[in-house]
């Protein structure tokens, strides 16, 4: 990722040695948002104003560390340094093509009074869409190696905000979302989901990105950038005082964190916008991570892609070879193949081709079960892989762990030799149970390590990775871009067997606003066969038709997977759209939505004057408003308009979707009527 262009200025640095009165802020570039620092009896904290008017209210830092005293009092403010960053810098693939990085970093140097005089920073930056903190702790005499029990970090709110949240778990993020005051979030009622393979929500806490409304309609964020060799941090939920505080992930001893100093944490982020589009065009999260050191990839290309993938989870077809319908054959990868070829879909993954699946679930001793190298004899990779070579269509690894991370890691280097060996440039890894060994846990330090490693591995192999069951993205796709999109939330796959009846409508327009925040999601959107009567009478999917066309715009992702059975895909009009969608695109539009209810997304694909829309709605109906000003003018496009029919409605009438071909130039305007649970998508070509 290049910096196109970079200005850094120094404004001001003192250091001090008593407290004076005087307050020490930071004031973003266009001065809407604004940090001060508060110390207060030996404690250092910070406050955030947002048009003047306070939106977090004084919040304290510190540590809980082992074996010595807490780091969190007699502290006192020695010096700041304040600076102003300008950039624009440019992204390999993503929701748009350049981004402007503008802040005013303020760094606090702490130290204590008496006591260990132990030292630390504060490092804020502040952005027109909010902010980001961390900690920096420098080496120091008795500060080599600590053992951090908690960081207490506060977020201390300024009211009972309406909040879109999920359970604190510390090993999967699959849950749904719940709409509530903060002041009546319990976690502890999510426990134990039927449908969940591992799950442990020890305390009331919520996992991030978690967003929040305030009663005079400031929406808030919060989430982390840049967890590296840390625990990943739920928010512990005080619910009567109206506050948070970091709840970082413990590791199998005991304790979050153990790390040598010198040491950063994660930037700790708050999105603040005065609407929710505004959110989802935040580019917080990525701009708080470094620039990348490999500036391009050029063997990792967004791509769409089908797969033997959705027949295992309808029960069409099996994993392992010993149930007798095994999916990953030579020749249904082969039909996968030529249907790829003939639609304009670049990638095929194959799941179930390696030996293991046998043993994969609910076996408690998963260790040394699956090889990452040797396929079933059904199956013959290379002859696939070159199959596939002819026809221009890239196959896709699966290298399922079962949550036995040491075992993947002790096959990492031969399992991506033989990637490397026959150009396979993308792995899907997935990390089903509780993680062996016992006590250690998804989103802990240990396990993020593990995370990251494998993204290094792939870089030094030529792999992109898409992880399922992982650990929540922090925009580290800035510096690694073969980070390219990861689950992390309840996807399409819980319609086809969740117990719970499968994603409620207003499930996806609640993820625009809280997940993807956090980055690339891999949905795998594009089920046509709605109510799977065939395989699946007591499941669905709870949109309309034209809603599965209209994720592949708003859900971003630069895979996308088209996921239905490719037969599904026979004869139907509305798989042009799927064809035709862009998976890279040079700007994106949130054009309207609000958290929990619809969203309206427009994008335009990179290198091309194409444009696609995508809008979807929850629990409502609603019209959409749109508004064509930003297209190029002169311009005639070509639009094809998929949106739901007359009759549509998520459950009683799925199907029903009326496409039309019209023209469309800048400054036209077109109404369109969204169902409940419903949407639609737009293609525009443009002619010139
Ligand atoms: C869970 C993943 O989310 C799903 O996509 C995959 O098919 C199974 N694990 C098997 O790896
Ligand atoms: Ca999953």
């Amino acid at each position: 990722m290049k910096s196109l262009f970079f200005v850094i200025v120094v404004m001001a640095a003192f250091t001090r040695c008593t407290s004076t009165t005087e307050t020490i802020n930071a004031i973003s570039p266009d001065g809407r948002v604004q940090v001060e620092i508060v110390e207060s009896k030996g404690k250092i904290g910070y406050l955030v104003k947002f048009n003047n008017k306070i939106k977090i209210d004084t919040s304290f830092v510190g540590f809980d560390l082992q074996g010595q005293a807490a780091l969190s009092d007699n502290l006192f403010v020695s010096g700041i340094e304040k600076s102003s960053f300008s950039e624009t810098w440019e992204m390999p693939w993503g929701e748009q093509r350049l981004v402007q990085n503008n802040y005013t970093q303020l760094v606090v140097k702490v130290a204590e009074k008496q006591a260990l005089q132990r030292t630390f920073d504060l490092i804020f930056k502040v952005y027109n869409d909010g902010l980001g903190f961390r900690y920096a702790v420098p080496k120091q005499a008795g500060l080599d190696e600590v053992i951090i029990e908690e960081e207490l970090t506060e977020f201390n709110l300024t009211g009972d905000h309406q909040v879109w949240w999920i359970p604190g778990d510390w090993d999967i993020y699959e849950h749904l979302y719940n709409n509530t005051p903060f002041s009546k979030i319990d976690a502890l009622s999510k426990r134990n989901h039927p449908n969940l393979a591992q799950t442990f929500i020890p305390e009331n806490a919520v996992n991030t990105p978690v967003t929040m409304k305030t009663r005079d309609g400031t929406y808030l964020s919060f989430h982390e950038a840049d967890l590296t060799d840390y625990a990943g941090m739920t928010l512990l939920v005080d619910n009567k005082n109206l506050k948070m505080k970091s709840g970082l992930v413990d590791g199998p001893e005991g304790y979050a964190v153990k790390i040598k100093t010198p040491f950063v944490t994660p930037w700790r982020t708050i999105q603040i916008t005065d609407n929710a589009s505004d959110l989802i065009a935040s580019n917080l999260i990525v701009n708080l991570n470094d620039p990348a050191e490999v500036e391009e990839i050029p063997w990792f290309k967004p791509m769409k892609y089908v797969g033997i993938w959705w027949e295992m989870h309808m029960d069409k077809s099996s994993w392992d070879v010993a149930a007798g319908k095994h999916g990953a054959t030579t020749q249904n990868a082969k039909r996968h193949i030529d249907f790829a070829a003939a639609n304009n879909i670049g990638g095929v993954l194959v799941e179930g081709w390696n030996t293991g699946w046998e043993r994969w679930i609910g076996f408690p001793d998963r260790e040394g079960v699956f090889d990452f190298v040797t396929p079933y004899p059904d199956y013959d990779l290379k002859e696939v892989v070159a199959y596939g070579k002819e026809k221009g269509v890239e196959i896709i690894m699966h290298h399922e762990t079962s949550a036995a991370p040491r075992t993947y890691d002790q096959q990492l280097d031969t399992a991506y030799q033989l990637m490397k060996s026959l150009g396979i440039h993308s792995v899907k890894t997935g990390y089903v149970g509780p993680i062996i060994p016992e006590g250690v846990r998804h989103h802990g330090q240990w396990m993020v390590n593990h995370y990251n490693k494998v993204i290094d591995q792939g870089l030094k192999y030529e792999v992109a990775i898409n992880a399922h069951e992982p650990i929540k993205p922090t925009g580290r796709r800035r510096t690694y871009p073969n980070e390219i999109a990861r689950e992390g939330l309840r996807g399409q796959e819980f319609n086809a067997w969740a117990s719970d009846g499968g994603n409620p409508p207003s499930h996806l327009p609640t993820v625009a606003f809280t997940r993807m925040l956090a980055g690339p999601i891999d949905f795998t959107p594009g089920i046509f066969d709605i109510k799977f009567e065939k395989y699946k009478p007591n499941n669905q999917v709870n949109t309309t038709l034209a809603q599965q066309l209209a994720l592949y715009v708003v859900i971003y992702s630069p895979i996308q997977m088209a996921a239905d059975l490719i037969e599904n895909y026979d004869k139907q009009p509305a798989f042009q759209f799927i064809r035709d969608v862009a998976v890279d695109w040079e700007q994106s539009k949130v054009l309207d939505g609000e958290v929990g209810d619809f969203v309206i997304i427009a994008r335009q694909e990179r290198n091309s004057e194409n444009w696609f829309f995508g809008g979807i709605t929850g629990d409502n109906a609603r019209e959409a408003d749109l508004n064509f000003d930003f297209l190029k003018p002169g311009v005639e496009y070509d639009a094809i308009v998929y949106k739901d029919g007359q009759n549509a409605h998520w459950n009683d009438n799925p199907l029903d979707i009326d496409i039309q071909k019209m023209k469309i130039k800048a400054n036209d305007s077109l109404i369109i009527k969204m169902a409940e649970g419903g949407g639609f998508a737009i293609s525009l070509f443009a002619n010139q």
